[in-house]
């Protein structure tokens, strides 16, 4: 099959084997990457016509006890400035989203074991009685099944943990020997067996990958059907072993998102602020291939800069009520809107073969 066959069947299936999808990642023309773009535009267009939905992020810890090479809040980096926000900070940050129309509001950290689950229901508790609307994403790493269950009970609704690559070497090559490439897709099936609206997702261009991992990435979100899926391209930090290595590719994340949302019409994708960051237009570009979220930033401006997850971060100096006006802007600007809704996973026509 050539390229143009390839994304016929990805349109018409929602489907293509792992042959067929290094084929199209290592010959598509920009004429087919066109036609691509295009179908997966139509699609999202199809489930979502031109609204964009919001997330605010709030990122309560730079603490982590992990070690991922990639990452500059990664335990070792003794240059990086740890903070943590205590219950009242982010419910602030909450008071303040609300009162901007957002209604999702995402909780992300390193892997920080001053968050106990004691303290994190009470939390979800406390964020869910005064907003009752509004849904709570937790994006905290991987925490022990029975942690996870504790949070969904107390009120949590979804859950981010990218998987980072789908293939165990790579994952070995990008983690140290603590992290467990098993456990982490473990926990990702356990997740999604709780309940949680799941979003799962990796990097495009991280040191190492090859065309196959990337394959075997979207057959793995094809497999776990998650709600969700995040993907940005790789950006180097500064401080880490990693520093070296070149950010991943605007046009390679572009064309995986449009691939992406080929094969799972209904997932909720993200343009995210990694995309954002290698490229001014990044995210506008991300939502023309076939995205749907963005997820503006919520934290409280004083710690921003030391969430450094890579280099040159955008939106680090701004308020959250500038960045959603400056969001707005952008997707106006491409004739998108956003909107307060939830926003929740739905499920249209299942066509699927
Ligand atoms: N470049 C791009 N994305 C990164 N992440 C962590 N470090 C980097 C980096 N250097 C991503 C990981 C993680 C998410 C929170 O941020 O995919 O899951
Ligand atoms: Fe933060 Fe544009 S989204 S400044």
């Amino acid at each position: 099959m050539n390229c143009n066959e390839i994304i016929n069947k990805l349109k018409t299936t929602q489907n293509a084997d792992k042959d067929e999808l290094i084929y199209l990642l290592d010959n598509i023309t920009d004429d087919e990457r066109e036609t691509l773009r295009k179908n997966a535009q139509e699609v999202a267009q199809e489930r979502f016509g031109n609204k964009i939905f919001i997330r605010g992020l709030i990122e309560i810890s730079s603490f982590c006890k992990n070690d991922c090479f990639y990452c500059g809040i990664r335990r070792s980096n003794k240059n990086a400035v740890r903070y943590r926000l205590s219950a009242e900070d982010i419910l602030s940050c909450c008071d303040k989203g609300y009162a901007l129309g957002f209604r999702t509001f995402v909780l992300q950290g390193g892997e920080d074991s001053h968050f106990t689950d004691d303290m994190l229901c009470e939390l979800i508790g406390e964020i869910k009685q005064r907003y009752p609307d509004c849904a709570i994403t937790l994006s905290l790493g991987e925490r022990s099944f029975d942690s996870l269950q504790r949070l969904y009970n107390a009120g949590a609704d979804r859950y981010l943990l990218r998987h980072e690559t789908a293939c165990k070497a790579h994952y070995e090559r990008l983690h140290p020997d603590g992290m467990s490439f098993d456990n982490r897709v473990n926990t990702l099936y356990k997740l999604k067996e709780i309940g949680y609206q799941t979003g799962a997702g990796f990097m495009v261009g991280s040191p190492f990958q090859t065309t196959e991992n990337l394959a075997d990435d979207l057959l793995f979100i094809k497999k776990l059907k998650p709600q969700m899926c995040g993907i940005g391209p790789f950006v180097p930090h500064k401080d880490t072993d990693y520093r070296d290595f070149e950010h991943g590719s605007l046009e390679l994340t572009l064309t995986l998102l449009s691939i992406i949302r080929l094969m799972n019409p209904d997932i909720l994708l993200p343009a995210t602020t990694a995309l954002g960051t290698i490229d001014f237009r990044g995210r506008e570009l991300g939502i023309l291939h076939g995205a749907n979220v963005v997820m503006p930033n919520l934290s409280p401006s004083e710690h921003r800069k030391d969430y450094s997850l890579y280099d040159n971060k955008i939106c680090t100096g701004e308020e959250a009520a500038e960045c959603l006006v400056c969001l707005k802007n952008r997707m106006r600007s491409i004739g998108y809107e956003i909107v307060n809704s939830r926003g929740d996973y739905r499920q249209l026509n299942n066509k699927e073969k």
